[in-house]
C-alpha cells in the first residue's frame, strides 16, 4: 500500500505562522491547512491582502488556504488569486458547523440540500485553476448521510475528499463515527482522507484502497511528532517538545498574545504528569514575561 501523506488541519484560533512554522520544522507532515478565509461576492480580497495575511508563514511551510463560501463566482475568484499566488491547490470549506456559519448557509450548511451542492459544485469547478480539495462531515444530523454525499462528489474530480468523521451538530466532541466511515468510504472515487480525534499513530490504521491518508488536528498541538511516528520517521533529529512549545510560546509572548497562548497552553499541558495544575498555573497569568519564565521553569 502506497504510503499515506498527512496533514495538519486548520484550525481557526489555534493555528497561525507560529504554529505551522514549528511543525513544519518538526516534519512529518505534507500539508498544512490554513483557518478558513471568507470568499463572499462582496468583497473579493485584493491579492496583496492575502499575501499580507500568509507573510509570517515561512517558505518551507506547505500551505493549502482554506476558503468559506457558497457561492461559486466568489469562490472561483479566490480560488484562482490564491492559484496566481502561487497555491496549487485550495481548500474548500463544507464542515464549519457554527450557527453564524450555517444560518448564512456556508461550511456544514452546504451538506444539507444536495442538489444545490451539485449545482454548486457544477458552477465552480470547470472555471477553476487550482486543485479542489473539500472538507465534510460525515452528515449534518447523521452519518447515514454519508453515502449519499459520497455519491454527490463522485459526479466530479477532486483532488480529495477529507471527512471529519462528525456530524455538524456534534460540533467538535463526542466520539467521531469511524466505522461509519470505514464502512463507507471505499465508495468514493475520490482520493479520501479520515479525519478525527487522532492522537497517536496507532490510530492511523484504517485499510482502504481509496485512503489517501489522515488529517489531524488538536492531537498534533500536544503531540507534534505525530506527523512522524505515523509514517515511521525517527524524531531523534527534530526539535523536541520542549522546543516546539517554547519557540512559539516566546512568539505569542514577544506580542503580548496570552489569550492565545492560554488556548494552546490547554493542549500543550497534556504532555505533562498534572495537566490541570500545569494549566491552573498559567490560566491566572497577564504578563507575558512572567508567562514565558513560568513555562520554561515548567520544562
Ligand atoms: C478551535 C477549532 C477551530 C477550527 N477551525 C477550522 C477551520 O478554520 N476550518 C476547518 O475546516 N475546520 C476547522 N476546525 C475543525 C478541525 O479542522 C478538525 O476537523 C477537527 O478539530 C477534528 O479533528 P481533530 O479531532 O483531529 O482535532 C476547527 C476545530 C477547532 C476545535
Amino acid at each position: 500500500m502506497a504510503e499515506k501523506i498527512v496533514q495538519l488541519a486548520p484550525l481557526l484560533g489555534l493555528i497561525d505562522a507560529p504554529f505551522m512554522n514549528a511543525i513544519a520544522k518538526v516534519g512529518g507532515f505534507d500539508e498544512i491547512f490554513a483557518p478558513y478565509m471568507l470568499a463572499d461576492e462582496r468583497s473579493i480580497p485584493k491579492p496583496q491582502v492575502i499575501t499580507r495575511r500568509f507573510s509570517e508563514i515561512g517558505k518551507h511551510v506547505n500551505l493549502v488556504p482554506q476558503l468559506l463560501s457558497n457561492n461559486a463566482n466568489a469562490f472561483v475568484a479566490m480560488a484562482n488569486i490564491l492559484y496566481d499566488l502561487g497555491y496549487p491547490k485550495v481548500n474548500w470549506n463544507m464542515g464549519c458547523p457554527i450557527k453564524f456559519v450555517v444560518e448564512k448557509g456556508r461550511g456544514a450548511a452546504l451538506l444539507r440540500n444536495l442538489q444545490q451542492l451539485e449545482r454548486l459544485l457544477d458552477d465552480t469547478i470547470s472555471r477553476l485553476k487550482p486543485e479542489l480539495s473539500v472538507k465534510i462531515r460525515i452528515g449534518f444530523d447523521s452519518s447515514e448521510e454519508f453515502p449519499g454525499i459520497i455519491d454527490v462528489f463522485n459526479k466530479f474530480k477532486l483532488n480529495e475528499l477529507i471527512v471529519h468523521s462528525r456530524t455538524a451538530i456534534q460540533q467538535y466532541s463526542g466520539e467521531p463515527y469511524r466505522q461509519t466511515f470505514i464502512d463507507s468510504a471505499g465508495s468514493s472515487l475520490n482520493p479520501i482522507v479520515y479525519n478525527g480525534d487522532i492522537t497517536c499513530a496507532a490510530e492511523a490504521n484504517i485499510s482502504l484502497p481509496n485512503l489517501k491518508g489522515y488529517m489531524i488536528g488538536r492531537g498534533a498541538i500536544s503531540n507534534p511528532h505525530i506527523g512522524l511516528q505515523i509514517k515511521n520517521l525517527p524524531i531523534n533529529n527534530a526539535p523536541t517538545f520542549k522546543q516546539f512549545a517554547t519557540e512559539i510560546t516566546r512568539w505569542y509572548c514577544a506580542r503580548n498574545s496570552l489569550n492565545r497562548l492560554k488556548e494552546l497552553w490547554k493542549y500543550f499541558a497534556k504532555r505533562f504528569d498534572n495537566p490541570n495544575e500545569v494549566f491552573a498555573k498559567l490560566q491566572t497569568i497577564n504578563n507575558s514575561e512572567k508567562f514565558c519564565e513560568t513555562v520554561e521553569s515548567l520544562f
